[in-house]
């Protein structure tokens, strides 16, 4: 190696390496100068299929919610062609400001092709952020290059999820304290966090994640 090139290299290799694209890194607890939003009981709104009571998809119990939902069940209400669901919509809706979901989630082992968290409300009814899981990845929407978790089955994993609602939006998302993603939002007016299980690309017949100390929390502005 010509003398020249010895600095740099030895400088590059000296120094802690920072992540290159800002789409990961620890640090801070995601809610730092963020205040908690009251959520009342009222507040959560049960989807799931239309034709079956809420305790046949649902159970609330020790502090744990638990959806479930099979493929071959039927929409969330008789006219919709959407796919099944067992998901509760967190009716504290947003239009500015910066917003944030918390809570422990678990999946258990088997549960695929499923969305377990949507921020909601992009132009054209539409979501600003969802989080799918494959094969025991978590992942932004079904794209492969946006893994938030490699290994989500089977344990309780704090999640964060952080809007900035102005423009098009902004969302981060954070698995157990980490920063996992950066992304820009889908821009849209009214938004709200959904949860549980939403049936997306090829699914396991039996869909279930559960859910615990969840909280919504809003940027405190000086
Ligand atoms: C959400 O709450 C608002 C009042 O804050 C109410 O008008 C609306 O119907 C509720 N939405 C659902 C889906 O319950
Ligand atoms: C929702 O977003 C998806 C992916 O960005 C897009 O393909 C679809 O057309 C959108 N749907 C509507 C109703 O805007």
């Amino acid at each position: 190696m010509a003398k020249c090139c010895w600095l740099p290299w030895l400088i590059i290799i000296l120094l802690p390496l920072p992540p290159c694209d800002g789409s990961s890194g620890a640090d801070v607890d995601p809610t730092a100068g963020f205040a908690a939003v009251e959520l009342t009981g009222d507040m959560f709104k049960l989807h799931k299929p239309y034709d079956l009571p809420p305790e046949q998809r649902y159970e609330f119990r020790d502090g744990v919610r638990r959806m479930w939902v099979l493929c071959s069940d039927r929409p969330f209400s008789p006219g919709s062609t959407t796919k099944p669901r067992s998901e509760i919509l967190l009716n504290k809706t947003y239009t500015s400001g910066v917003w944030q979901f918390e809570a422990y989630g678990y999946v258990p082992s088997g549960t695929t092709g499923v969305s377990i968290l949507q921020a909601f409300g992009a132009s054209g009814r539409n979501t600003t952020l969802m989080l799918h899981v494959y094969g025991g990845r978590l992942m932004y929407y079904h794209d492969e290059a946006r893994v938030v978790d490699g290994d989500i089955y089977d344990r309780w994993f704090r999640l964060n999820v952080v809007h900035d609602v102005a423009g098009v939006g902004k969302l981060a998302v954070f698995v157990d304290g980490e920063r996992r993603l950066a992304v820009a939002g889908h821009g849209g007016y009214r938004h709200y966090f959904k949860f549980g299980v939403y049936v997306q690309r090829d699914p396991s017949h039996y869909m279930e994640s559960r859910w615990r100390d969840v909280k919504v929390y809003t940027k405190i502005v000086d």
